[in-house]
């Protein structure tokens, strides 16, 4: 008997930061089945061993004590709704989904960060929990980003910067504030279209109304400026009389209301602008590496959703708006 909370337990349990995984294998009838989940971990390098543990009230358990193969397999970061759907109870959790069949003969699963392909070694009683060892027959892995769990919910991982300088002072408003650096590298990053946009006499809210328009489209005058507000820039420097005046903007009826298309011109010169904008991220994304642009553009996007004011979002739906 113990003398405290299970909730409490859990809680302290979570604590503890782990990869996620979905094990499959087969039923006697030869079905797939699968479970999430964050109990597995490596035990032996020589014999190649591993290890998760399966709740004795699972469904599938009865499939993981008799199959004597199970492929385990670690979660890339994209993998969250896949995680989602093997957590659920009682639904066909392979419907729509394309497998493959591992050498044991188990469900394989693609787009993972690595997989493990195991022959049942040894079964351990572990208290409400089936303890599973399993001896490594073959595996794979991909260079993805892994999706982590901490404290009961889903997160991603990134490398600490060993080099970066020390935090000075909590509130100082200096090289530790917030909006320092969110500006300094915000100038920084566009440093390189600073001067493509000189060459074209653009300024920045000339820049941001042509790459709006050349991501959206036409658009009214009141829709750009809804799709403009949050950058501060307008109603003063509205700039589309003047883009229109260099003929890179029409006019143009938008449903009836006053609005704005693209010339051939200003298309030619936004494209350029947008490539160089592309080149400065993918020189960036390489030197950060896929994994902490990943968690960078996550916590930008998370940034934006928290002091956004009621503007329209910038990027498109499926991108998903920052939890
Ligand atoms: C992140 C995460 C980790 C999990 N880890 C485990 C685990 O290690 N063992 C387990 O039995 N269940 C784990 N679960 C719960 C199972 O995935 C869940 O109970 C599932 O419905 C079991 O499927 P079944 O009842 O169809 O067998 C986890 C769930 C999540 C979301």
């Amino acid at each position: 008997m113990t003398d405290f909370k299970s909730q409490e337990f859990r809680h302290a349990l979570g604590a503890f930061t782990t990869g996620v995984t979905i094990v499959t294998t087969c039923d006697a009838d030869g079905e797939p089945v699968g479970v999430t989940a964050n109990s597995f971990n490596s035990v032996s390098l020589d014999p190649p061993l591993v290890l998760w543990s399966i709740a004795k009230t699972a469904r599938s358990l009865g499939a993981f004590a008799h199959s004597g193969h199970w492929t385990v397999h670690v979660l890339s970061a994209e993998q969250e709704g896949l995680s989602d759907r093997f957590a659920r109870r009682g639904e066909d959790k392979f419907a729509g989904l394309e497998t493959e069949t591992g050498s044991n003969g188990c469900p394989l699963l693609t787009g993972c960060a690595a997989r493990f392909q195991c022959r049942t070694s040894f079964e351990y009683d572990g208290g409400d929990h089936l303890i599973l060892v399993g001896e490594v027959v073959a595996f794979d892995r991909e260079d993805k980003a892994p999706l982590v769990f901490h404290g009961g919910r889903y997160a991603l991982a990134t490398r600490k910067g060993g080099e970066s300088p020390a935090a000075d002072e909590p509130h100082s408003f200096s090289e530790d504030f917030l909006g320092y650096l969110v500006g300094r590298a915000h100038y920084q990053f566009l440093g390189a279209l600073r001067g493509e946009l000189e060459e074209q006499g653009l300024t920045d809210p000339e820049f941001f109304a042509l790459s709006t328009l050349l991501q959206r489209g036409t658009q009214s005058q009141a829709a750009l400026d809804e799709l403009m507000r949050h950058s501060g820039f307008l109603p003063q420097f509205s700039p589309l009389t003047r883009l229109a005046a260099r003929h890179l903007l029409e006019a143009q009826t938008v449903e009836g209301a006053p609005g704005y298309a693209l010339t051939a011109s200003g298309r030619a010169v936004v494209v350029r602008l947008v490539a160089v904008a592309k080149a400065r991220e993918a020189d960036l994304v390489e030197k950060l590496g896929q994994w902490d642009a990943r968690v960078l553009k996550n916590l930008l996007k998370q940034m934006i959703a928290l002091t956004d004011n009621g503007t329209v979002k910038v990027w498109h739906p499926q991108d998903g708006r920052a939890a």
